[in-house]
């Protein structure tokens, strides 16, 4: 017992030594790009990659940059990606009969988050077509480093590889290469190409001198340039039947550099199948990098990660190798959605809605009159879609951090720090994290603004809940194994050597860990415990807690967008109203906060919140179960000023249950399960239905909430039957069963046959006929299939 004693010990130690954990510097933290790169510093190096097709002259006009639905390509996914290591792409852009492949890899070293390199590879999709192609690869610098071309500067471009060397205060030294592959044709047949002899099988650049802050308009900036030159050469070639030069030698690069440039881009003109590799050296890492480095590395790479995939998410035999990649695709993508953003955002103290007009909180001398910018912030986080939706998002963050847990647990805490980070003085976190110009350049201006009074579902509680989780499984284990040690007295777990799971193996980091989130966490809830607040006397409900029920503020008299479920059905707004999802949510954080309380040995707030969630869970029954509906419903005020229950049967009405609220034992259960059942209602082959088909609003108006099946939700019903309902006794047990088996079968096999049908998974899927619907890819909460299909809940 000694003896193991010390050896625990050693462990602390050890950990307590750790080196500084760099391999999250760098990575595709531009998730909004087809493929963009920065290391995660506020000012920095930024890079991408664009291109467009040179069999035609409109191609030009649609030049691929940003991740963009209009684009229309086919499909595009990381099929492999790990934050520390690196990724594999696919994109299919049959517009120019291209497929690229895009393999990147993180090399460790030095004191700078390492090196990288990539390998841009493109082929034809119908060999029977032309392939002829533009690439371009940029790379600009912000704040205080700089970038240099090395190569001696042509008039006529470049040949052999292109080098640059740069440094900045965060990056140290470094050099950028760019090298072809061995068997690369250059264009060179085409009308008038003659005349441009000295331009072919060429590398073409272009150095900019481009204002602070503007890198990330790269696309924009050296499109103009090149339309400028195009504009200077095609009017010469006048005579209508030779008609203009080939698009390859007009839409080409200038091949000059101005002085101070701080933007480089260089362009190679492509026929048929090429590659080129990308390496990015770090001088401090002392290891200059090859093409071997990607030759050998990339199927290493890719063995590690669909082993791994294997070990974290098993898929059962009953799934085939096509499901089995679905699987690993989303999961990628996932991953690879994850950016990060600095900059400032708007907010707007100023406006509110009448109904929450009398709010004390809101007259705290804040309002100004004007929107505010909000001081810079950064954040490290997962986005729900890299073409609609490339920025953060409170309430989906959650859910994708209970997808990233299990795969790199340290990873999904230094996103949560991150997030717990923007949690302001008063507790207040905006619901979409909209930071800097190019976050800003793909929202509307009208959505820009985020509101200080207004909440959305608190979910990063999911994220600290599934955390405290598998450090209990974990200790679990090691009871099992050593039979000592409880999580009160923490002690260090032998190293799992599984990646990212530091905080996992080491109990006394994650008691730190929390320590250091818990006052802001605790801010955080006290905020909506405070300003979400229901009136209960005023409208002589009867309840067992005079205190706890809740509102959502913000609303306007068609949405709630607060809510996340814009334009599900509610009462009329009134500010005597009651929100039945809020009120859970609630339950759910009071019993997340209690957890950590207790997790932490903190038993006076652990307490405290044992007692609100009780009574929570007693008023969510006693002012929001309708005995006559037999359902959870929203309590509405009439024209009378009367309290009464406003019932839609849908993903609002099943709220206590999706968040396993309802006691196994409860009638109340019986009921919503049958609701769930019923195929007139809820039920379809693909999944549970936002709103009854029954409802006069199913399908309606902007038909976002009306109907449609959300996966995240479905998620969450899958979640509460299979951890609670049908794993614990009670008269609904075997129900509970029925339903959880045949909605994962239908879920899955719907959203497969979507992304074989389609190449993408979706937002949403059509309440009647399971096609997915809006945004694509959305591999945001529409990736938990991959925890459904593992039954990771
Ligand atoms: C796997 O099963 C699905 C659905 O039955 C089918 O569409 C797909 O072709 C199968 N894949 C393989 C590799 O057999």
């Amino acid at each position: 017992m000694r003896l193991l004693f010390l050896l625990l010990t050693l462990f602390i130690f050890v950990e307590a030594n750790d080196e500084p954990d760099t391999s999250l510097i760098w990575g595709t933290y531009r998730p909004g790009l087809y493929f963009g790169l920065r290391p995660r510093f506020p000012e920095s190096l930024l890079s991408g990659l664009m291109w467009f097709g040179v069999h035609d002259y409109q191609s030009f006009l649609k030049t691929r940059h940003a991740c963009d639905q209009d684009d229309g390509l086919e499909s595009y996914t990381w099929t492999h990606y790990d934050p520390r290591e690196g990724g594999v792409q696919v994109l299919k852009d049959g517009k120019n009969n291209l497929q690229l492949t895009i393999e990147w890899l993180k090399i460790p070293g030095g004191e700078h988050g390492g090196s990288w390199a990539a390998r841009v590879k493109g082929e034809p999709m119908n060999d029977d077509l032309p392939s002829r192609i533009s690439m371009l690869w940029y790379l600009g610098m912000e704040g205080l480093g700089s970038v240099d071309l090395d190569n001696d500067e042509e008039e006529d471009g470049l040949e052999g590889p292109v080098r640059f060397s740069g440094s900045s205060p965060e990056l140290g030294d470094f050099t950028v290469r760019i090298v072809d592959g061995p068997r690369n044709e250059y264009i060179t047949r085409g009308n008038h190409l003659q005349d441009f002899a000295n331009k072919l099988e060429k590398t073409h650049y272009l150095g900019l001198k481009v204002q602070s802050g503007s890198i990330w308009r790269a696309k924009e900036i050296i499109l103009q340039k090149i339309l400028e030159s195009a504009q200077a050469i095609i009017p010469t070639y006048s005579d209508p039947q030779a008609g203009p030069p080939d698009p390859s030698v007009t839409l080409l690069l200038t091949d000059e550099t101005y002085s101070g440039s701080n933007l480089y881009v260089v362009q190679k003109m492509l026929e048929g199948p090429f590659q080129f590799d990308v390496f990015f050296d770090s001088a401090s890492a002392r290891q200059k990098l090859d093409s071997s480095v990607i030759t050998e590395g990339i199927p290493a790479f890719k063995e590690s990660y669909t082993r791994r995939f294997a070990e974290t998410f098993p898929l059962s035999g009953a799934f085939n190798s096509s499901y089995r990649s679905f699987s690993q695709d989303i999961t990628a993508n996932l991953l690879g959605g994850i950016g990060y953003f600095y900059g400032d955002s708007i907010l707007d103290k100023a406006f509110v809605e009448e109904w929450d007009e009398d709010e004390e909180s809101m007259n705290d001398g804040s309002r100004t009159g004007e929107p505010t910018r909000a001081p810079p912030r950064e954040l490290l986080t997962a986005t729900p879609s890299r073409s609609f939706f490339p920025r953060g998002f409170y309430w989906d963050e959650g859910f994708h951090l209970l997808h990233i847990g299990p795969w790199d647990n340290d990873l999904s805490l230094e996103i949560l720090r991150d997030w717990i980070k923007l949690i302001d003085d008063n507790g207040w976190v905006g619901r979409e994290q909209i930071l800097g110009e190019e976050a800003r350049s793909r929202v509307p201006p009208q959505f820009q603004a985020q509101y200080p009074t207004h909440a959305n579902p608190p979910t990063l509680a999911m994220a600290v809940t599934a955390m405290i989780g598998r450090l209990r499984e974990a200790s679990h284990s090691l009871d099992n194994d050593l039979n000592v040690g409880s999580m009160q007295e923490p002690l260090a777990i032998p190293r799992s050597g599984k990646p990212g799971n530091r905080y996992i193996d080491s109990p006394q980091l994650a008691q730190d860990y929390l320590r250091s989130i818990y006052p802001q966490l605790k801010l955080h809830y006290e905020w909506f415990h405070r300003t979400q607040r229901g009136q209960i006397k005023q409208y002589a409900r009867k309840a067992k807690s005079r205190t706890e029920a809740y509102r959502w503020r913000g609303r306007s008299a068609t949405h709630v967008l607060t809510s996340g479920l814009d334009d599900y059905p509610r009462a009329p707004p009134h500010a005597g109203e009651l929100h039945v999802d809020l009120i859970s949510w609630m339950a759910f954080f009071s019993r997340t906060m209690k957890d950590i309380a207790s997790f932490m040995g903190n038993e006076e707030d652990a307490t405290r919140f044992a007692s609100i969630e009780g009574d929570i869970l007693a008023n969510i029954d006693d002012l929001h179960w309708s005995e006559t509906e037999k359902m959870y419903c929203d309590v509405g005020v009439d024209l009378n000023d009367e309290s009464y229950h406003e019932c839609h049967k849908g993903y609002i009405s099943l709220f206590p249950f999706l968040l396993g609220l309802v006691s196994p034992t409860s009638p109340n259960l019986g009921h919503i399960l049958d609701l769930v059942r019923s195929p007139t209602h809820l039920w379809s082959p693909y999944g549970i239905r936002s709103l009854s088909a029954e409802h006069p609003l199913f399908g309606k108006d902007e038909n976002y909430w009306r109907g449609n099946i959300w996966i995240q939700m479905n998620y969450l019903a899958l979640s509460s039957l299979y951890k609670i309902y049908a794993a614990e006794p009670g008269p609904y047990q075997e129900q509970a069963r029925d339903i959880y088996a045949e909605l994962r079968q239908n879920v899955i096999d719907n959203t497969f046959k979507e992304y074989e049908r389609t190449g993408y998974v979706w937002e949403q899927y059509d309440a009647l006929t399971g096609e997915g619907r809006r945004s694509h890819p959305f591999t945001g909460w529409t990736s938990l299939l991959s925890l459904i299909m593992s039954e990771k809940y």
